[in-house]
């Protein structure tokens, strides 16, 4: 059974730095990882963890490294995409020795596992907030679900295709998503869509598919519907997602990092 782990918006800084003044985010993925690798016994095998932006907060190879090394304690392989807080050719630097990894236009990539494939997309537009699919990037969806055939996507990128009443991070989500609309269009096979950027586990259904935005693992972005919100950050639980396929379709688990007392058996419950 193929399961991956999905997390998101990691925002790592410079050592002795607080992402806003506020969040140790470093301290965050540090939990991140302990909690994957202490959960494996109990939901392994997990084929493998992916990033769905914003690794880090200013994308320097200063914190790219810092990101590296607080993931290499991690006991699965990974893969990286882009959020709008990265910054793609220092990105592409420090991951150059990954053979994944694009060496040039877009760091979109492909995974197939027994199950499922995994396609990750690059959603960065360079120097604005909101995200957009290249021309390159929607001709690699495209190709790469017509070479699936019917077999299963999972679909990952940064930038949420929809709104969600959050109006600062609404006027930052993927712009020209009906792009994407129509290339998810063409494939006859089951797709799940995932995503980051709202720091917040959100669903909804995107072309058809259901898409699931991954929380954040150190902070959220405040779920303030009003029309005079400004753009802000709740120190709510970190938290990553199991997506796993099970009995023909796509399951997703919501996970907080973190550990929690337990397990209690239900004694005395039949
Ligand atoms: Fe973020
Ligand atoms: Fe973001």
């Amino acid at each position: 059974m193929t399961k991956i782990i999905q997390i998101s918006d990691t925002h790592i800084v410079p050592e002795g730095a607080l992402a806003y003044g506020q969040v140790d985010t470093a301290a965050a993925l540090a939990e991140t990882v302990a909690t994957i690798n202490r959960l494996l016994p109990q939901i392994g095998p997990v084929d493998l963890v992916i990033v769905t932006g914003d690794l880090t907060e200013h994308g320097t190879p200063e914190e790219y490294d810092r990101f590296k090394m607080l993931m290499a304690d991690l006991d699965l392989p990974y893969r990286v995409l882009p959020g709008n807080h990265d910054r793609r050719e220092p990105m592409r630097e420090s991951f150059a020795d990954a053979q994944w990894m694009p060496r040039t236009a877009p760091l979109d990539w492909q995974i197939d596992f027994e199950d499922f494939a995994v396609v990750g997309l690059d959603s960065l537009t360079e120097s604005a907030a909101h995200g957009t699919l290249e021309p390159a990037t929607l001709s690699f969806l495209t190709d790469a679900l017509s070479g699936l055939g019917d077999k299963p996507a999972i679909v990952g990128f940064h930038h949420p295709p929809f709104a969600v009443g959050i109006r600062a991070m609404d006027a930052q989500n993927l712009h020209d998503a009906d792009s994407m609309g129509t290339a998810l269009s063409l494939h006859s096979g089951q797709v799940r869509l995932v995503c980051g950027h709202l720091h917040r586990s959100i669903a909804g259904l995107f072309s058809g598919s259901l898409c699931q935005v991954c929380p954040g693992t150190s902070h959220a972005v405040t779920l303030d519907q009003r029309a005079n919100a400004g753009n802000s950050l709740t120190k709510e639980p970190g938290g990553m997602l199991l997506h796993e396929w099970r009995d023909d379709g796509f399951l997703t688990h919501l996970i907080p990092v973190g550990a929690f007392p337990g397990p209690y058996p239900f004694l005395g419950v039949s």
